[in-house]
């Protein structure tokens, strides 16, 4: 039992933080960020605009995309790590605010950067169990609630927005979620984390080497697991943490620049927004095309990383 992808949408809250906004409130520089990391600007949501209603807007966006209503999905799986509420989900209050009247189950998975790609993970099982007919994986983010505006090294990093993808089950294995790989290491969890006051500790240097090992070495188990080569794949669209880290993993698996999509100068890191947001960039603007193949790797806190192969 396979899936196919039947809509997407996404959301970018309106306030741009451009490097010079950086400049002009700590010692940083925007030829330090390009460079460092190719960042340009990011979103950054309102003080009242929640993870929920950043998620609410990216469903509402996908169904209409669909055709479909909140009572045509079966679930809701959302990756997120910085909902406002430790409880309940943001899957189920999302679920609430569309006015699902099934019942239906809606929870969140807390895979950080790498959110999206358990999302789609579990997505993908449950598809392969046949046990629902309609899945709609989000990712939302808040990172701008966790910045440390005393640590310039992260403060620049991240920022804000949401996606939505609805999946429908189908009897062909090689369309939707085809393929999906999720790994973890919490004996590394030192090297980045969210503290108890809600800030990132991250140390950037030792992340990145980790980074540019996992993300291709996941993208290569997936390709080697479906049988296919870089050849066979149209996209590439790596988590959006650093231009470097992109550039440098896509060379080793030996993607041409043309096949990489890169948001991260537009939207820096959204964590487990991230890859949603930058596939449904992709088909917004007629880079990619129905049919056509994505390779999916991400890396984040845990350590965390993993990839998808996904036919949009
Ligand atoms: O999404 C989850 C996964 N996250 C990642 O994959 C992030 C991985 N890490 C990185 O992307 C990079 O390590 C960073 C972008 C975070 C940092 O880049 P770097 O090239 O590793 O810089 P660094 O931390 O080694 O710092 C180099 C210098 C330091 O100055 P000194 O000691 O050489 O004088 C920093 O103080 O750059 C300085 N620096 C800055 N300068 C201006 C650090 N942050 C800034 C800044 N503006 N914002």
């Amino acid at each position: 039992m396979g899936s196919r992808l039947v809509g997407y949408g996404s959301y970018l809250p309106e306030k741009i933080m451009t490097n010079q906004d950086f400049e002009k409130i700590m010692d940083t520089s925007d030829e330090w960020i390009v460079q460092r990391t190719g960042m340009r600007e990011r979103h950054f949501a309102r003080d009242d605009e929640t993870v929920v209603d950043m998620g609410v807007i990216a469903a509402q966006r996908a169904l209409e995309r669909a055709n479909l209503t909140i009572d045509d999905i079966d679930m809701v799986v959302v990756a997120t790590t910085t909902s406002e509420l430790d409880f309940p989900s943001v899957g189920v209050q999302i679920l609430g605010k569309l006015g699902a009247t099934r019942d239906q189950p809606g929870f969140d998975v807390r895979g950080a950067c790498t959110g999206y790609i358990y999302a789609l993970h579990c997505a993908r099982a449950f598809f392969t169990a046949g046990m629902y007919r309609r899945i709609m994986v989000i990712g939302a983010e808040k990172m701008s609630r966790f910045i440390n505006w005393d640590d310039r090294s992260t403060a620049v990093l991240f920022g804000d927005g949401a996606g939505a993808l609805i999946f429908e089950h189908s009897t062909s294995s090689y369309s939707g979620i085809i393929d999906t790989v999720v790994m973890g290491d919490g004996k590394s969890f030192d090297m980045l984390h969210g503290t108890p006051d809600h800030k990132i500790s991250m140390n950037g240097p030792e992340t990145y080497k980790k980074a540019v090992t996992l993300m291709p070495e996941a993208a290569s188990y997936i390709m080697e697991h479906a049988g296919i080569t870089a050849d066979n794949v149209d996209w590439i669209i790596p988590h959006q943490a650093n231009l470097r880290i992109i550039n440098s993993g896509a060379e080793r698996l030996g993607f041409p620049l043309e096949k990489i999509l890169v948001t991260v100068d537009k939207h820096a890191n959204t964590s487990g927004a991230s890859g949603v947001l930058a596939l449904a960039y992709g088909m917004d603007n007629g880079l990619i095309k129905q049919g056509q193949l994505i390779l999916y790797p991400a890396f984040g806190s845990g350590l965390t990383w993993g990839a998808a192969l996904i036919r949009v």
